[in-house]
């Protein structure tokens, strides 16, 4: 049997150095596989140590946080409903102009790395928004508070241990992220500035 993991991630007064972290960009298509092979759809960001220099030295893992998207893409449910429901909420960047933008904002589990169960040759950054959407959102511009780490990248005996250890992953960040100190102040449910996620311009 495989060992237990813990459930939650992270001390229970927030992030600590050097999270959170962010990262941007267009979201780009990967091989597909996620969502086909998975069952947990991943939309993939560039890895570019010019755009995100953190991304170099970082270790290969499975991380977790906050993800914003613009434009907001179609969900299968009532919006409202199920964006309180998933501690997600919809936002306009700046209320007082009239080109403002809507972002919506959710949790996220992210993957960095090769994945070894596939041999990937290039590093990949991967995020699964713990949402249902009806669409694919490529081209979508998608901002990352990366709040903390969860585990190591591993390498899997079968695709089904794989798929075990991602919705593992799932549970512990809707743990984590459940906390005052690492929801977001946008949600209204936390104390965590999540301001950067829907700037106008992100600096
Ligand atoms: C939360 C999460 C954790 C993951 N952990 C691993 C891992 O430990 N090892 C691995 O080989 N791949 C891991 N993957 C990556 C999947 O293999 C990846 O999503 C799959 O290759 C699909 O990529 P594609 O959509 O670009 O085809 C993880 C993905 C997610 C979303």
């Amino acid at each position: 049997m495989a060992p237990t993991r813990p459930s939650i991630v992270g001390l229970s007064t927030g992030p600590e150095p050097p999270y959170p972290l962010r990262m941007e960009g267009k979201v780009i298509k990967g091989f597909g596989r996620g969502a086909k092979e998975l069952g947990f759809p991943t939309a993939n960001l560039p890895v570019d140590g010019n755009l995100t220099p953190w991304i170099v030295n970082i270790k290969s893992g499975v991380y977790l946080g906050w993800v914003s998207l613009c434009p907001v893409p179609s969900s299968h449910a009532n919006q409202p409903t199920t964006l309180s429901e998933t501690g997600a909420t919809t936002m306009t960047s700046d209320a007082t102009q009239a080109s403002s933008r809507k972002f919506s904002i959710y949790p996220m589990v992210m993957s960095i790395g090769y994945n070894k169960f596939y041999k990937n040759k290039e590093r990949s950054a991967e995020v699964h928004v713990l949402h249902e959407f009806v669409t694919t959102f490529y081209g979508a511009e998608m901002r990352l508070l990366i709040t903390g780490f969860i585990r190591e990248e591993k390498d899997y005996p079968t695709r089904e241990a794989l798929i075990e250890d991602i919705a593992i992953d799932c549970e512990v960040v809707r743990n984590s992220l459940d906390r005052e100190a690492w929801a977001l102040r946008e949600t209204g449910k936390g104390t965590l500035d999540g301001s950067w996620l829907t700037r106008e311009t992100p600096e």
